[in-house]
């Protein structure tokens, strides 16, 4: 309990941290926008200037996942068809990301699964798993190829999703810290996705793991309470 109680404290004061960045870095990213609007600039500075617009937006993802998650005390659980869901997903993500065609693989699940849980979470968590497949889970040949798959556990009769892609896979070591909070292996990520996505989870009595695909790659599963909570 002292532990839990630790821990609540710590992510208020996380919590007021983030809030506190968010107005001077604004001020920072909005001075460096206006200095970038100057005829007079050299393009050794301009270097500069991009270094801030970079970084500052990378403070301001941390700082924005960090509120969100601070704010994410309660979760509005609802029933969720998932064949029916994904469909909507995969057209959400599809157009997200500005493309015609699918970059998803979603022929394998065929029966509708009911699962409990935040209709935005479930957004949230699949979209990171599809985001970090695509950007990670390259080929050599730089085709990645990203399946989701819907079923049921055989044994626990538990729903789950499994995200996975055809990409180098994750080292062992690698994979026990990809769960903590700013473990990242991209200088442009902030390492808070996953972490993210299995606090989400467990919001939502779900548990996010990883382990290896079979075929080689990554695969990642959210695995699904069977408790019927009371709507
Ligand atoms: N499908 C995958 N294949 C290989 N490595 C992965 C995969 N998904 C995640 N990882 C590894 O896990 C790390 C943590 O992922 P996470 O989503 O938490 O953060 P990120 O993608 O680095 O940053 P952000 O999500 O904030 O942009 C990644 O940097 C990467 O090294
Ligand atoms: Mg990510």
């Amino acid at each position: 309990m002292i532990q839990q109680g630790k821990l609540a404290s710590l992510g208020r004061l996380t919590a007021s941290i983030a809030h506190e960045i968010r107005n001077p870095l604004g001020a920072i990213s909005h001075a460096g926008e206006l200095l970038s609007e100057s005829n007079s600039i050299e393009k050794e500075d301009r270097r500069l200037l991009d270094i801030i617009h970079k970084h500052s937006g990378r403070v301001n993802s941390i700082v924005k996942s960090v509120l969100q998650l601070s704010r994410q005390e309660k979760s509005h659980i609802e029933v969720i068809h998932l064949s029916n869901w994904l469909k909507e997903f995969e057209k959400d993500f599809t157009d997200q990301l500005g493309l015609n065609e699918s970059p998803l693989d979603m022929t394998a699940h065929t029966k509708c699964h009911e699962v409990f849980f935040d209709k935005n979470h479930l957004k949230q968590i699949i979209d990171n798993l599809c985001s970090n497949a695509l950007k990670y889970g390259q080929t050599n040949s730089n085709q990645t190829t990203v399946s989701i798959k819907a079923g049921i556990h055989p044994t626990s009769q538990q729903s789950y999703i499994t995200v996975t892609d055809n990409g180098k896979g994750i080292d062992k070591l690698v994979a026990q810290q990809i769960f903590e909070p700013f473990y990242t292996t991209s200088p442009s990520g902030t390492g808070l996705g996953l972490y993210i996505s299995s606090q989400l989870a467990e919001l939502n009595h779900a548990k996010l793991s990883y382990d290896e695909n079979p075929n080689g790659g990554s695969r990642f599963t959210l695995l699904f309470s069977t408790a019927k909570p009371t709507l």
